[in-house]
């Protein structure tokens, strides 16, 4: 059983990962309205991952007997349609949720709530490789550009990421 304040601020969590899911559906809308096919792949799987995020925390608040409550989900904030924008955008919706995962780390640790603590470890990792993919895109974006043939060549590698996270995820729900 974890505290009442510890299962509000999951709770809160829980609309922010819908949130980015949510966030990551806009875009690959957007993204394959400008024929960027790979591009809109890779948002929409990370659409998927965003929303196993938030059905994490949902099953842990069910764990713990905790109360879900669950509220609306903003409406994705607008992007414009330049390439290089939509993922510095992306690159700081991430940092904002890592901020986020280390508030709730902060609070799980002040309440000496080890399962909390131990349960969003996880979270914390994956927040690193998050940001790491997207920087990884970002730095290629400002090497290359983000017209013409790199756009083409970044479209295809999102094309291939898109299919490995697709791939992990079929895999995770295998197990
Ligand atoms: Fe669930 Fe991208 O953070």
């Amino acid at each position: 059983m974890i505290s009442k304040d510890m299962a509000t601020l999951i709770n809160a969590q829980i609309n922010r990962e819908m949130y980015s899911a949510y966030y990551y559906l806009g875009l690959s809308a957007q993204t394959e309205a400008m024929n960027l096919k790979g591009t809109a792949a890779w948002f929409l799987a990370k659409h998927g991952e965003e929303m196993t995020h938030a059905l994490k925390m949902f099953r842990y608040l069910i764990d713990q007997d905790a109360a879900v409550t669950l509220k609306a989900v903003p409406v994705p904030e607008t992007v414009g349609s330049v390439v290089m924008e939509i993922f510095e955008r992306t690159l700081e919706h991430e940092r904002g949720v890592t901020r986020s995962i280390n508030d709730l780390v902060d609070h799980a640790l002040t309440e000496k709530d080890h399962a909390t603590n131990v349960f969003l470890h996880w979270f914390v990792t994956e927040q690193i490789e998050e940001e790491a993919t997207v920087k990884d895109i970002l730095g290629r974006l400002r090497i290359f550009g983000d017209q013409g043939q790199s756009l083409l060549m970044i479209d295809n590698e999102l094309a291939a990421l898109a299919q490995q996270i697709n791939q992990a995820a079929a895999t995770a729900a295998a197990q």
